[in-house]
């Protein structure tokens, strides 16, 4: 595979994971997961995890990976590699564990001290992609061993924090969320 093709496979297999994010951003709010519950003291995970956030996130990933099963002629064709087609489990695995690892970094943030909302760098920028990962080869491993060669999850592993960051100051930049990260 040359460099334009593991960009474009790498990118392509995680679009599933890159949307629950900004949708959490975007119709989160309500009630928060923890309910209000702290432990030592700390929240849980705080105001910033809701059930309306980490539904509608799941939801748009499950849509976007149903989008590109459907779509079927590989968006990649024009550079000359071939997608195999999202599996149902990972269309429906990558998003959740994308949500999951979020909700899990408000966790370890919360017990290392920091506030909602405090950054954590380079698990604000991961926590997602790793939550993804797991789940995806839990749920599809012959699919995922097939696409995340060691170049694509390389690629993944570089080209995700800095979407995450250019996507994160966008958002901040349009007033959709209140921090930049
Ligand atoms: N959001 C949500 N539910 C989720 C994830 C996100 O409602 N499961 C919304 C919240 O409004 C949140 C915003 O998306 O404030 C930004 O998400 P994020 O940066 O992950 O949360 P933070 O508020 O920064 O909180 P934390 O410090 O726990 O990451
Ligand atoms: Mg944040």
């Amino acid at each position: 595979m040359d460099a334009v093709a593991t960009v474009a496979t790498a990118l392509w297999a995680m679009l599933p994971a890159y949307v629950p994010n900004n949708a959490a951003v975007l119709f989160g709010g309500g009630r928060p997961i923890d309910g209000g519950r702290t432990m030592g003291g700390r929240r849980l995970l705080g105001d910033g995890k809701t059930w309306r956030g980490a539904a509608a996130g799941w939801l748009a990933g499950v849509g976007a990976a149903l989008l590109l099963r459907a779509l079927r002629l590989p968006a990649g064709t024009a550079l000359g590699v071939g997608f195999p087609a999202v599996p149902l489990a990972a269309a429906f695995a990558l998003p959740l564990g994308a949500m999951l690892g979020d909700i899990g970094a408000s966790f370890l943030k919360r017990r290392t001290g920091r506030e909602r909302g405090a950054p954590f760098p380079g698990l604000d920028q991961l926590d997602f992609v790793v939550g993804a990962l797991l789940l995806g080869v839990l749920a599809a491993p012959s699919w995922f061993l097939d696409i995340f060669t060691l170049p694509v999850l390389v690629v993944v592993l570089v080209a995700t924090p800095i979407l995450h960051v250019v996507t994160n100051a966008a958002a901040y930049y349009l007033r959709l969320k209140d921090e930049p990260w």
